[in-house]
């Protein structure tokens, strides 16, 4: 499978942004996250057009914990994405990297104050309130500085968005947000509306990630229409925006088929306009919060291939091992997901996939990258490509077995910049005060 502007060049090697894969690792070494930066602002391009061809303002926001550097996250703002952080950290490099913070939001089940206080300090467009004892604080904190916060309430609607548990975040067995179904969403909005430090303006939700229907969205507008319609009766309250967090899924195997985004918007938007129709309702601004379905495909990791060994398998067969030079603290996803990525030998990308291998990393671990793929029999020396990875790798990366993080590159017409460097031994030292 091949992603954006992917090909493969007459030597048989991958190319990423017309940069040739084999001189990006000699050049700056592996493992190497690669992202196809002209690829990458088309998508966010399409992605805001897909929803502003059928929607009137709807904002769409780059999920930061998905690929965070300053150089995506202006890349997202220049293509006219809003963003989310999730942390403090977060919030501090989005504005190290100078975009409009008023065009952020921020979000995390447990924002401690000194996070509030830098949301405020910083002038930050919203405040995803997430819990009672948030925005209680929060509207202190505004009030001490003379302001009203613009926030939207997290709800949890009670819905399984069919993904993987630890990434379902809508079913109401969960730490995320506020649930409806026992009314304590509604109390909680009622007792918002009436604190000075804060200007409610919006609900939001987000179901849950790798998402790859359609069905569980339509769902979402559904749940947060009757919602609304409760606040309209009670509080007497109607909401200006209604976000529906982010979710969609990308092609990690050839089975998998993404919805596009064209059919995501309309399914959202028509959703949306519909239930709040039945209802009765205004129908409100739309927000969405794709991190994955953005960067996802547009990433991958090159390793170097080193040794390969052919032992007795379970079944009385035999299996070959193939070992590269990262694993699991530079992609934690298959050992904490189960998670399938397609693979391809970047240096022989021309040739016949038919041996069956199993990607191993270098950990202190049984840090399997990739159970079963299908390669040309490689070679120690080979350099391998694990397609997919450009959403929660680099930014889920860590210094297990002390090894330096990956750098980042952008490619792009045949050039390509570094935007974040390898780690060094000093890196990692520095936090070392003994
Ligand atoms: N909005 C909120 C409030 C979120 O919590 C998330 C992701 C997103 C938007 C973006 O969701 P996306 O479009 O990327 O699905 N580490 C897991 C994924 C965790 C997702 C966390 N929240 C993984 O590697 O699969």
């Amino acid at each position: 499978m091949l992603f954006g502007t992917q090909t493969i060049n007459e030597q048989g090697h991958l190319e990423v942004g017309g940069c040739d894969t084999v001189e990006l690792a000699r050049v700056h070494g592996t493992p190497l996250y690669v992202m196809d930066e002209e690829a990458l602002r088309q998508r966010c391009i399409e992605y805001r057009e897909a929803f502003e061809a059928q929607a009137d303002k709807p904002i769409v926001a780059f999920a930061s914990k998905a690929f965070l550097c300053k150089a995506m996250v202006r890349l997202a703002s220049e293509a006219g994405l809003h963003l989310d952080v999730a942390s403090l950290g977060e919030l501090r490099l989005v504005a190290e990297a100078g975009v409009p913070l008023d065009k952020v939001t921020l979000h995390g089940n447990f924002k401690k104050d000194e996070d509030l206080e830098a949301a405020l300090e910083l002038g930050i467009g919203l405040v995803a309130i997430d819990s009672i004892d948030e925005y209680r604080r929060l509207s202190e904190l505004a009030v001490t500085r003379g302001v009203r916060q613009r926030s939207i309430l997290r709800v949890s609607p009670g819905i399984d968005a069919h993904t993987l548990d630890a990434i379902s975040t809508g079913r109401n067995d969960t730490k995320f947000g506020i649930t409806v179904e026992t009314g304590a969403a509604l109390e909680a909005l009622e007792e918002c509306l009436s604190l000075p430090g804060i200007e409610l303006i919006g609900i939001h939700s987000h179901i849950g990630s790798q998402i790859l229907e359609l069905e569980p969205f339509q769902l979402l507008a559904a749940r947060l229409m009757d919602f609304l319609l409760s606040a309209r009766e009670k509080p007497g309250w109607s909401a200006e925006l209604v976000v529906l967090g982010g979710g969609l899924g990308i092609q990690y195997e050839e089975t998998d088929d993404p919805p596009a985004l064209q059919s995501l918007a309309g399914a959202i938007i028509d959703g949306i306009a519909r239930e709040a129709d039945e209802r009765g309702l205004e129908t409100p601004r739309i927000g969405i919060e794709p991190g994955r379905s953005i960067v996802g495909e547009l990433g991958l990791t090159l390793y170097e291939i080193g040794p390969i060994k052919t032992v007795p398998s379970a079944d009385g067969g035999t299996r070959t091992y193939v070992s590269v030079d990262g694993g699991l603290s530079d992609n934690p996803r298959p050992v904490m997901y189960d998670a399938p990525y397609p693979v391809l030998l970047a240096n022989r990308a021309g040739e016949d996939a038919s041996m069956e291998v199993r990607i191993a990393g270098r950990h202190c671990e049984t840090d399997t990258l990739i159970p079963a793929a299908f390669l040309p029999e490689p070679k120690s020396g080979d350099l391998l490509a694990v397609q997919c990875t450009g959403a929660y790798n680099h930014t889920m990366a860590s210094n297990y077995n002390f090894f330096y993080r990956p750098a980042v590159v952008f490619a792009k017409q045949g050039k390509a910049r570094e935007v974040v460097r390898r780690e060094t031994q000093e890196d990692l030292l520095a936090r070392d005060l003994d």
